[in-house]
């Protein structure tokens, strides 16, 4: 059975990183860290140019394989044929994903239109839910299996950061689906968690100013907001072999702003 074991198997396996493409954010964070750990990186994105561009930098940065590669993950057919293509690429087997692709969305509940809370639902929780479909069976092929999704601490105190309640929702669905995932695919030996960062320094808050910048920074007990860095971190770690005995668990990083 292959492990992930940064020194002894360099590059054995592949991390696959949705949203890994925007510069400031926890995906790419989180694709450069797998790399500097020892994982082949495959990047899908929406933003194709972007995902190869990430992609050449890693392979620059650390010598690890990595591709970019063009995916809507609200669109099965985008999201199977990525894995048909990452599974027929010249890279290791997939060994771990890190479902981070997703959008923020500030609407006030009275003002939200059905539109809006569907594309929130569909990018954030129908796109984890398509690409753990998609990567599960390669997983178990495989047999090395890791899933990290990405919840918020919103979802888990109803909004206060920036978005609110279509992302609290898409978010609280992530944990359900996270937990599911965990107990049906136990028996494989693959593990499924999700991560709920805080506030972290990136450019998901699309129409945020300096001001509310700040005044987010200064609600977060820790009197900052999270590197993209301290999250990869997270996700790389759970990721590991170390981590084989945690599944089904929400990973809370938020510099104190909600201790449950
Ligand atoms: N930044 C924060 O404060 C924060 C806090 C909690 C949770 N999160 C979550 O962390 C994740 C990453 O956030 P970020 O701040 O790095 O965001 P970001 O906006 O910097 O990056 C998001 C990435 O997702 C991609 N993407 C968007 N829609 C997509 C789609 N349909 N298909 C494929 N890719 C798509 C974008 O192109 C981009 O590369 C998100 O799920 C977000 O909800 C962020």
């Amino acid at each position: 059975m292959p492990t992930q074991d940064q020194t002894e198997n360099q590059f054995a396996l592949t991390a696959v990183v949705t949203g890994g493409a925007a510069p400031r954010g926890i995906g790419q964070a989180t694709a450069h860290r797998y790399a500097q750990e020892g994982w082949a990186v495959a990047i899908l994105d929406l933003d194709e140019a972007a995902a190869k561009e990430r992609a050449a930098e890693i392979s620059a940065e650390t010598g690890a394989p990595a591709i970019g590669l063009q995916c809507n993950v609200t669109d099965p057919a985008s999201v199977t044929g990525a894995a048909e293509a990452v599974k027929n690429s010249d890279l290791p087997p997939v060994g771990a994903l890190a479902a981070i692709a997703g959008v923020a969305s500030p609407v006030d509940f009275l003002d939200l239109t059905l539109d809006e809370f569907n594309r929130v639902i569909a990018v954030n929780l129908t796109g984890t839910f398509l690409t753990c479909q998609a990567f599960l069976p390669q997983m178990i092929e495989n047999g090395y299996g890791r899933i990290v999704t990405t919840s918020s601490v919103t979802a888990q105190h109803g909004g206060g950061v920036f978005s609110k309640t279509s992302y609290a929702a898409a978010k609280a669905g992530i944990l359900g689906l996270t937990r599911g995932v965990a107990r049906e695919f136990a028996h494989y030996g693959i593990t499924a968690n999700s991560i709920a960062p805080g506030v972290v320094d990136t450019d998901i808050r699309v129409g945020s100013t300096p001001d509310r910048e700040e005044q987010l920074s200064a609600s977060v007990p820790l009197g900052r907001q999270a590197s993209p860095d301290e999250v990869a971190a997270l996700y790389v770690w759970l990721s590991s072999k170390d981590a084989g005995y945690i599944t089904g668990t929400t990973q809370s990083i938020n510099g104190g702003s909600y201790v449950s």
